[in-house]
Formats: C-alpha cells, structure tokens, sequence
C-alpha cells in the first residue's frame, strides 16, 4: 500500500506518507468555497460567449463523453466534489443516482444549499443554460435536484475512501473526479494510490471520467490560502492510470491562453480522461 515509500526502515517512510497526506488536510481547513468559485467559475475562465475559455472546454468534454454511448447505468459518483456542480451536468441525464462527495462540510454545506433552492455562492444557471444548449434541452434544474441522492464525506487517502455501505457492494457504474486527486496529494506517489483507491469503488467495466491540472504546483483555496499541487504531465497521468488498473480510452488536453492566467495557481494546462476500469478487477 505504500509501495513507493518501502526501504528498509518501513515504518519511518510509511510516517513519511502520513505526515504528508495531514499537511494537506491541514491546508484545505483554510478552504473558502466562495473564494474558489470566484476564482475559477466566473468569467475570464467561466465565459461562455468564447470557445477557448476553460470551463466550456471542460462541459465540451463531458458532454462529449456521457453522449457516446459507451457510459450508461444506475449510479455516477463525483470524486472531491466541492462547491461546484458542472461535473455532473451532462451525467444526470444518463444516470437515476448521482452522489456527490468531499472532503469538507463548507464545501458540501455550498451544495446543500443549491439542492434545497437556498441560493449559494455562485449563481449555476448560466452553466446549466449552456449545457441545455449542447444537449438540445430546455431545462435541467429540477432533473439534477431530483437525481442527486445524497452529498457524502470522502477521502481519497484512504483505501476506502467513502463510508462502509455508502455504495453497493457492486460499487459504481461510472466515476467523474475533476482537480482533486493532484489538489490532495503530497506527491506522485500519493495521486497514484489515491486513483487506485478510488478505483475499488468502481465496477469492473465501468467508467472513470478524470480531469485535472497540467503543470501546476500550487492553486489559491482562498485569500492567502496557498494550497500545494502535484505537478504533473501528460505521461505521469497514463502511467497512474495504468498503475492503478485503468485502460485509457482517451486524453484530450486543453492549454490555457495567455489571459486565463490570472493569479489564482500557475496551471498551464487542462487534461480530460476517458478509461474504463480493468476487466476482472474486483
Ligand atoms: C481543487 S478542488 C476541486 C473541486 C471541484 N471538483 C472542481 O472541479 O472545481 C479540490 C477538492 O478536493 C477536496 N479534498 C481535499 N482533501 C481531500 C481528500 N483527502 N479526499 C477527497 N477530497 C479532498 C477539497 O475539499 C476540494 O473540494
């Protein structure tokens, strides 16, 4: 389980991974999910009137892969939600359950609210307008109050990340994760465990949906809430994946323009994943 970490003197490097999993943990207690929505979801990275801005690249790549054919069945699952909700808009409509987790109480609170109409931090409608459009709809609101089930704790440092029952004991049909696993980890080492982790909650067969940050070695949580990030590139991403028992069916990459750098963190690039769990993986 630590396997990058095993030297002769194992129990010192297992102390070494610990120490670096609760430093995290103790960064994200600075965690100020209004800051973070401003940061990142409203306009120059959430314009919807340009093809190049980051987030319509992101719902372009969701809605590509959920509309394919391929992903289908009863319950989707998002990895390290915090307080957004773009990552399941196009997956509501192909799945009856759709659970929601994260790491903090602010951050599912932030979601909370949104389900029970009570208004939030930011405002999602033009996310759900845009989406609507890609998807020929007319509305969406009320399909996605109605199929997200429940906002559960998680944590993907360990093995079993959510809590005993919180899934069937098939586990899910389909995984979307967005800038989590290299927003919690230490190091590579810990983003590989932490995909094999959440690759147990998976049925074999199904579906991992993962986008992340290229490149970036820390991201802004918050005013002054300087948060750390596993740098990584397009090969370290593959070789995690198949490390933690995923085929990749395939990498799209976005690089930022120039004006999207905006001081919130030093990404320069966006990359999505389409894989599919291994056959005969429990
Ligand atoms: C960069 S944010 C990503 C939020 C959202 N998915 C998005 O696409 O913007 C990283 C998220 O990981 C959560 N997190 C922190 N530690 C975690 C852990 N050990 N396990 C799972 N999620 C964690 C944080 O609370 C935060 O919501």
């Amino acid at each position: 389980h630590y396997g990058a970490f095993e030297r002769p003197n194992g129990r010192m490097d297992m102390k070494v991974a610990e120490n670096g999993v609760a430093a995290m943990a103790s960064c994200y207690q600075k965690f100020d999910p209004a800051a973070y929505l401003q940061y990142n979801y409203t306009p120059p990275r959430a314009d919807f009137e340009r093809k190049d801005s980051i987030v319509p690249w992101k719902l372009a790549c969701l809605h590509r892969a959920f509309t394919e054919g391929d992903v289908s069945g009863e319950l989707l699952v998002d990895i390290g939600s915090g307080p957004t909700l773009y990552q399941v808009l196009s997956g509501c409509e192909v799945f009856n359950k759709v659970l929601l987790t994260d790491f903090l109480e602010v951050n599912r609170q932030e979601l909370k609210r949104w389900l029970q109409a009570e208004g939030g931090s930011l405002d999602w409608t033009p996310y759900l307008q845009h989406v609507c459009k890609l998807e020929g709809r007319r509305e969406k609101a009320a399909k996605l109050r109605q199929v997200i089930s429940d906002i559960l704790p998680i944590d993907v440092h360990r093995p079993q990340p959510l809590a005993p029952g919180a899934l069937p004991s098939a586990g899910a049909d389909c995984l979307v994760s967005c800038f989590c696993l290299e927003s919690v980890s230490p190091d590579l080492a810990a983003f590989t465990r932490a995909l094999g982790h959440i690759q147990k909650l998976l049925r074999p067969n199904g579906h991992l949906l993962l986008i992340g940050a290229l490149g970036e070695s820390y991201y802004f949580g918050g005013p002054g809430v300087k948060i750390p990030v596993v740098p990584l590139n397009e090969a370290q991403v593959c070789a995690s994946l198949q490390q933690s028992g995923f085929t990749l069916i395939r990498l799209e990459v976005y690089t930022l323009p120039e004006d999207m750098r905006v001081g919130v963190d030093d990404v320069t690039g966006v990359f999505f994943v389409k894989a599919r769990k291994d056959y005969g993986l429990a």
